[in-house]
């Protein structure tokens, strides 16, 4: 437990002297010239900024604060659960001497009822600490940039320099209103992610070329036609094409595109790469006409990449169109595959 605490306050101090020495001064100077709330008062050292909503582990209101705000005992609240762990909020009104707490207020989270855990327990905690300020109705949060491991040595962390006296009891910067003193904290359990998303890029992968044959190519009409799917890696795919032509190859050149469809049962469903080698076929030679692309496809089905002009139209009779049909094939040479697989 101290020894947490010693860690904290190393690494305050370190960061104090280097980065807050002068300007501390300064602000508390300007402070006492006009004492109306100043926003960049001397608040401490620790990030901290000021937030509106309400801390989401526990608030402790105390009233009638003037009773006992020179005490030197700390306050231990009752115990609640947070992120499935037993906490208590613990308060020293004139600081907790023994953690560099002199002329503040210190605030800890000690973790509770560690009976039941594991042996060789460790949780991991991103903690937020709060100081109730009624005057701007709004909550200062002190934190700090690295997670609490708590474990049996060390059950207790905060910040024994959560805020000066001098700024806390300033009446005028409103942390104490109508004798009361308001205190939170929000505690939020850093828990492993025990599985990962691991994207795998296939080179061709089994039955990775499809053939389709187009027949009575002279008869089809000025709409888009296309294949029936195919199934490489998890995912469907298709060809499709407007026999008229499409885009800046309308009419003058033949198009063909690659649409991605729908995902395999069970299949991880997320962008997909596909790297395709579209053909047309030389059915009186071998000598296909040839264009390829490569895209992330989304998830949601009918996204298509390809191009408009794989072969001009007056090229279409050197072998091509061949007893008024012609064959498409795609070559997928790469195909990403998604898995759930643990880290
Ligand atoms: C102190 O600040 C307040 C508001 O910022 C201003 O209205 C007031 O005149 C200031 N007083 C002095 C003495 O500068
Ligand atoms: C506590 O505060 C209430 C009003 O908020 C007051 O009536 C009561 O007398 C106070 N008690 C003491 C011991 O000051």
């Amino acid at each position: 437990m101290e020894n947490g605490r010693w860690n904290l306050r190393v690494i305050c101090l370190a960061f104090f002297f280097v980065t807050s020495f002068s300007s501390e001064f300064l602000i508390q100077q300007v402070t006492e010239y006009n004492s109306s709330y100043n926003p960049k008062a001397n608040l401490g050292m620790h990030p901290r900024e000021l937030r509106t909503e309400r801390p989401s582990s526990k608030i402790v209101t105390i009233g009638n604060f003037s009773v006992v705000m020179e005490r030197s005992e700390p306050y231990e609240s009752s115990v609640f659960e947070a992120s499935g762990y037993k906490w208590r909020l613990i308060l020293y009104v004139t600081g907790n001497k023994e953690d560099g707490g002199n002329n503040h207020v210190s605030l800890y989270v000690r973790i509770e009822d560690t009976e039941s855990l594991p042996t060789g327990w460790e949780v991991d905690v991103d903690l937020k600490l709060f100081v109730f300020n009624a005057r701007q109705r709004k909550y200062l949060t002190i934190t700090d940039q690295a997670a609490k491991r708590y474990n049996q040595e060390n059950r207790e962390w905060g910040f024994g320099q959560l805020i000066p006296l001098s700024t806390f009891r300033n009446p005028n910067q409103g942390f104490i209103v109508q004798n009361t003193v308001s205190f939170g904290a929000e505690i939020f359990v850093i828990k492993p992610v025990e599985q990962q998303e691991r994207v795998r890029i296939l080179s061709n992968p089994p039955d990775n070329v499809f053939s389709w044959r187009i027949l009575h190519f002279s008869s089809l009409e000025d709409r888009i036609y296309y294949s029936s799917e195919f199934l490489v890696g998890d995912r469907f795919w298709r060809l499709g094409f407007n026999p008229k032509g499409e885009g800046e190859g309308r009419p003058h050149a033949i198009p063909i595109f690659l649409y991605a469809q729908g995902f395999k049962p069970n299949a991880v469903e997320t962008s997909t790469w596909g790297a395709v080698n579209l053909r047309l076929r030389h059915q009186l030679g071998s000598n296909p006409k040839r264009a390829s692309s490569a895209a992330w496809y989304p998830i949601q089905p009918g996204h298509r990449e390809g191009v408009s002009n794989i072969i001009l139209r007056k090229d279409l009779q050197d072998g091509y169109l061949v007893r008024d049909s012609i064959v498409f094939e795609a070559e997928m040479v790469r195909v990403s595959v998604t898995n759930i697989v643990p880290v």
